[in-house]
């Protein structure tokens, strides 16, 4: 049987990349998706992509009233909610110099309040039906911090605090809440910065060679995560973070110590 059969889930952030992938493995394994973003457009494109059991709805992460019309969507299409992936992000990069009061309150917003406002929503509901799992896509920089990424390591590092104490909270009303820790996604996410390292680019991007297994991490492997997470199969797992790093938050990988 599929993993997440007769399951209803809610994947933010599902217009593209991480998130639409999250939304299309879901389906295959059996479940009913709300495909949730600002991106009103293309999410209703990848929602109508997905087929029938997909439904694109409007949501900001960051507005609570959204969050509410959600959730009584959710409950009065498919009579529950049975997962919550809050898989919505921003990022910005540059040092503490070039990072403004505004950019750092909306990496928070949207990174940190956002997933709050989403276990505000979905607890009651989840709560009345004996459980749920709630995932939330955090980062390497949730587990170790990158110069130049002040305001997306402080929302990453903060998601997870809200994820243990969440988890605690909601354990004894059936509820799970944990996070996948990946070092990859959508490089589209990168877009705005990238001409500004082209000139070192491979410098810039050694970093993914420094941990057992090397480069960048596929969206499916983290794809693969956030499913053990939201089934069943991790049903005595909550307050995790569970990198998906090839290794990186391990330790270093030195290159000569291997041929010693
Ligand atoms: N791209 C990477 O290399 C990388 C690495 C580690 C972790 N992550 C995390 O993975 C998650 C998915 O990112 P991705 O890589 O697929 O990038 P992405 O930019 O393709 O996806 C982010 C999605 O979030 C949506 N979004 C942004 N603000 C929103 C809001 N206020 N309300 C609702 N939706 C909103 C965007 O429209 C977009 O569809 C994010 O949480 C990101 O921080 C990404």
């Amino acid at each position: 049987m599929p993993i997440l059969e007769g399951k209803v889930a809610i994947v933010t952030g599902a217009a593209r990349g991480t998130g639409a992938a999250i939304a299309e493995r879901f389906i295959a394994e059996g479940a009913y998706v709300l495909l949730a973003d600002v991106r009103d457009d293309l999410c209703k494109e990848t929602a109508a992509r997905l087929g029938a059991n997909a439904t694109f709805l409007h949501l900001d992460v960051t507005h609570e009233g959204d969050w509410s019309a959600v959730v009584e969507e959710a409950n009065s299409e498919r009579g529950s909610i049975d997962i919550l992936v809050n898989n919505a992000g921003v990022l910005h990069q540059g040092p503490i110099s070039n990072t403004s009061e505004a950019d750092f309150r909306r990496l928070l917003e949207v990174n940190t309040l956002g997933p709050f406002l989403g276990l505000r929503a979905v607890v009651p509901t989840m709560k009345a039906r004996g459980g749920g799992s709630v995932v939330n896509i955090g980062s390497i920089d949730s587990l170790a911090a990158m110069n130049g990424l002040t305001a997306y390591c402080a929302s990453k590092f903060g998601l997870r605090g809200l994820a243990k104490a969440a988890a605690l909270e909601t354990g004894r009303d059936g509820i799970r809440v944990n996070t996948v820790c990946p070092a990859g996604g959508n490089p589209e996410m990168f877009e705005p910065w990238m001409g500004k390292v082209m000139g070192f680019l491979e410098e810039t991007l050694a970093y993914n060679n420094d941990r057992g297994i090397p480069g960048s991490v596929p969206v499916e492997s983290i794809v693969d995560a956030v499913v053990f997470l939201a089934s069943d199969a991790s049903r005595h797992v909550t307050g995790i973070d569970l990198p998906v790093d090839g290794g990186a938050t391990a330790g270093c990988f030195i290159p000569g110590f291997n041929t010693l």
